[in-house]
């Protein structure tokens, strides 16, 4: 008896000095973030992912992070897996923003809040989504066309079809075409969506299209900088690369360098820093079951989702230097290493 009761003692006290372990109970509360990626293909991704790890850790949490290599399947089960592991939120930027609505489901069920990043995720009980305005970035890239071509044959060059963004791009392209298009002074002569954002395969719709028009195309919408290097690597094999005016989005270093080389007319500029920061904060209040306020909603067809949207920049030659290099995001030497010095921006 004697024998048992020092044993229960002995017991007990282990228990309590485990308990009163400051690691331990630290590891307990730590906030634990799962982040799903569609892929980390297309240059930014990898931003995105460093500055969002950064912060949750800057918050006291650590991110768990799964890329699905551009497959919505393996995406569902990667998410799977992260809510197995009991992490206390979940922030997806969907490959098919139709499928990921599982990824929603699931979540529900295991009683854990999702954030959609960048792309919104449609028909489910999203919670929360944060991206930049995606129509007005479209409207960005076609407008800024329109005034280096004000008349002449577009072709419009999307992105991804399962990628909603893709969608709302192309809504704010066409937006800020229509009036040239209803007087006449503009003809779209052909479009094209782009599964997963693939340069090669946006090089081989703009190699046709040149083919059909026999090279009388004079701008290519083109909605990203992926899709803008495939269009470039078409009209170069034309002779073309720098007369065709052509549109991007998200100041990629290889567009960045087009667009100061004169190859490329402009890209759309979205600060990733704000984006992963302001995710990063709202992921680890939703993990502590906080409602973070927010000022907009976007419809996902099925509810309005609390949205924070942030605002895009337009970026040509003229201000290249101003705004991507300035706020960090590429060094000059890197954007400008195929002009002379004597012709690069002095700092
Ligand atoms: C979009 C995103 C763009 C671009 C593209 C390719 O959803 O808004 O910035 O990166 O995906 O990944």
């Amino acid at each position: 008896m004697r024998r048992l009761t020092i044993w229960m003692a002995a017991a007990l006290c282990a228990f309590l000095a485990g308990c009163a372990s400051p690691e331990k109970a630290e590891k307990a509360e730590k906030i634990r973030i799962g982040l799903s990626m569609d892929s980390l293909r297309v240059e930014r991704w990898k931003r995105d992912r460093d500055l969002f790890k950064a912060r949750v850790e800057a918050l006291g949490g650590e991110t768990l992070v799964q890329s699905a290599d551009g497959s919505p399947d393996k995406q569902n089960s990667q998410a799977e897996n992260l809510l197995a592991q009991g992490v206390d939120a979940l922030v997806v930027i969907p490959r098919d923003g139709e499928a990921a609505a599982a990824i929603v489901e699931a979540a529900k069920k295991a009683d854990v809040p999702v954030l959609a990043y960048d792309r919104i995720i449609r028909n489910c009980d999203l919670d929360m989504y944060i991206s930049f305005d995606n129509e007005r970035v479209g409207y960005m890239q076609a407008e800024y066309l329109t005034r280096v071509v004000p008349e002449g044959n577009y072709f419009l060059l999307g992105g991804s079809p399962s990628d909603n963004n893709a969608k709302l791009l192309r809504a704010g392209q066409e937006r800020a075409l229509k009036p040239f298009l209803d007087k006449g002074a503009i003809r779209v002569v052909g479009d094209q969506w782009t599964d997963n954002w693939d340069p090669s395969e946006a090089l081989g719709h703009v190699e046709n299209a040149l083919t059909a028009q026999r090279n009388m195309i004079d701008a290519i919408v083109a909605s990203n900088d992926g899709t803008a290097g495939g269009a470039v690597e078409a009209l170069r094999a034309r002779g073309l690369a720098g007369k065709t005016a052509v549109s991007g989005q998200d100041a990629d270093l290889a567009a960045c360098q087009r667009i100061a080389a004169g190859l490329q007319t402009m890209t759309v500029y979205k600060p990733l820093k704000p984006l992963a920061e302001r995710a990063a904060e709202l992921a680890v209040a939703l993990a502590k079951g906080e409602k973070p306020a927010t000022s907009q909603t976007t419809p996902n067809g099925k509810i309005d989702v609390p949205s924070v949207l942030l605002d895009p920049v337009q970026v040509d030659k003229s201000n290249l230097y101003e705004v991507v290099v300035k706020d960090g995001f590429h060094s000059l030497e890197d954007v400008y290493q195929d002009v002379p010095i004597e012709e690069r921006p002095t700092p």
